[in-house]
């Protein structure tokens, strides 16, 4: 039974902990949240579970192949190894946050193109590494390119595809700028 919420049976987002929940407030995809969270609940079980946010993946769940990376503070971070309680005030962009208007972002239209995906288990992790690349280096050389997506394991494509994409992108988002 669930206290916070009406004595609901089912609430998960009191896990298991037996601790007692607390109020997390931050800004998801541009939205304010508010919500009570068990302690225990990583940042990537917030996204998935509380919010329904299925874009980012779980994989290793140990902070090893970046399936579940996501942008926090403006830095590509590894959702499955912090707690959701570290997000208090902190402003948060999912693969979910990457669409503007309706419309998928020059980097995604850049990733289908390029068939930078197969399986696409990888791709929102990846993609939300290489935003966080793009936003504080408009022209990233290919080595940047390569150390920004170093976490980011791929089973499919030989990554070739993909850093091709992110160039383009790059190359595509500064066009974009010059003509504003
Ligand atoms: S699921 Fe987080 S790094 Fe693998
Ligand atoms: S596209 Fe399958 S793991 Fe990358």
């Amino acid at each position: 039974m669930c206290k916070k919420h009406n004595n609901q049976e089912n609430c998960f987002t009191h896990v298991d902990s037996g601790l007692e929940s607390v109020m997390l407030n931050c800004i998801v995809n541009g939205e304010k949240v508010c919500a009570y969270i068990d302690p225990t609940m990583t940042l990537l079980n917030f996204l998935r579970k509380e919010l329904k946010l299925f874009g980012t993946k779980e994989g290793c769940g140990e902070g090893e192949c970046g399936a579940c990376t996501i942008i926090m503070n403006g830095k590509a971070v590894n959702s499955c190894i912090i707690l959701a309680l570290e997000a208090e005030d902190a402003n948060i962009l999912t693969v979910e946050g990457l669409n503007k208007n309706g419309k998928i972002s020059i980097l995604q239209q850049e990733f289908i193109k390029h068939d930078a995906l197969q399986c696409g288990f990888c791709t929102p992790g990846m993609l939300m590494s290489a935003r966080a690349l793009l936003d504080r280096n408009s022209d990233p050389t290919e080595k940047e390119i390569k150390e920004a997506i170093a976490g980011n394991f791929c089973r499919c494509t030989g990554y070739v595809p993909i850093i091709a994409a992110i160039k383009q992108a790059a190359k595509q988002e500064r066009g974009e700028m010059k003509n504003e």
